[in-house]
């Protein structure tokens, strides 16, 4: 029998974790209060993954319409089943997100914007924004004299990271002002991290040799991690268009 390709050895690996990168819904919910997005609003999930922050949006407001979109379709399944007990109210589909229709009174992307790039994606999704729309996004951040050890992870993880000032250049480019910033660290990262171990552990004594390459390489990335982690951060950004 094949062994698994190298995509679907990623997929076994992280189709099935709560979230597929780092988050905490309180900062979601910080996100939110700092847009000042209406208790009806429609809101939209872009990258969504397996719909952990759906889930959040949905629960944590009962009045709004939500979509979430994701490319990869083992991602937009999983999140199809977790939100399926929202009924019409929060609609997941697979699509581009560079291509949103709206009107959106907030585009929430978690750690997925560094696919487009800020400027451009900010630039695509200035349509797609309602009056008074604003756009919250994550982006991996450098922070102030790192150690060796957070450039040695972001050399492997993210090599075209920026400090906060190159992030807020990028948002200005696209002609949009920044309402807050938060500092991602710890907790969100643990998040993501603490059940991604767990997954690796479940899946290490049955792994064919592609899905233990998988697991390796997410093992080093995690190991990576855990030599600086309150260095390694995400910026959590409030942005509206000027
Ligand atoms: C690191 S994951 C983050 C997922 C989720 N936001 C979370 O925090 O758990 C990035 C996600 O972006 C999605 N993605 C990348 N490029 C995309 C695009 N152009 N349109 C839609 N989704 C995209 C990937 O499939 C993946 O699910």
């Amino acid at each position: 029998m094949s062994d698994l390709t190298e995509d679907e050895a990623f997929l076994t690996l992280y189709a099935d974790l709560a979230r597929e990168g780092p988050g905490a819904s309180a900062d979601l919910g910080w996100a939110l209060s700092v847009a000042g997005t209406p208790a009806q609003a429609h809101i939209v999930d872009a990258g969504c993954g397996s719909g952990a922050d759906t889930l959040t949006l949905a629960k944590d407001r009962p009045q709004a319409r939500i979509d979430a979109v994701d490319k990869t379709p083992q991602f937009v399944e999983a999140a199809q089943k977790r939100l399926a007990p929202f009924g019409d109210r929060v609609q997941v589909r697979q699509g581009d997100m560079a291509r949103l229709d709206g009107p959106y009174d907030l585009i929430w992307c978690a750690g997925a914007i560094y696919f487009i790039g800020i400027t451009q994606a900010l630039t695509a999704w200035r349509s797609a924004l309602a009056n008074g729309g604003r756009v919250a996004f994550s982006e991996p951040c450098m922070l102030p004299r790192p150690s060796q050890a957070a450039r040695d992870f972001w050399s492997v993880e993210y090599p075209q990271i920026t400090d906060m000032a190159g992030i807020r250049d990028r948002v200005a480019q696209a002609g949009y002002r920044v309402l807050g910033e938060n500092l991602q660290i710890g907790a969100a990262w643990e998040n993501y991290y603490l059940p991604m171990e767990r997954r690796i552990a479940s899946l290490r004594p049955d792994a064919s040799p592609s899905l233990a390459a998988a697991l390796d390489k997410a093992e080093a990335e995690i190991a990576r991690w855990r030599a600086a982690p309150s260095e390694i951060a995400y910026a959590l950004m409030v942005v509206a268009p000027e």
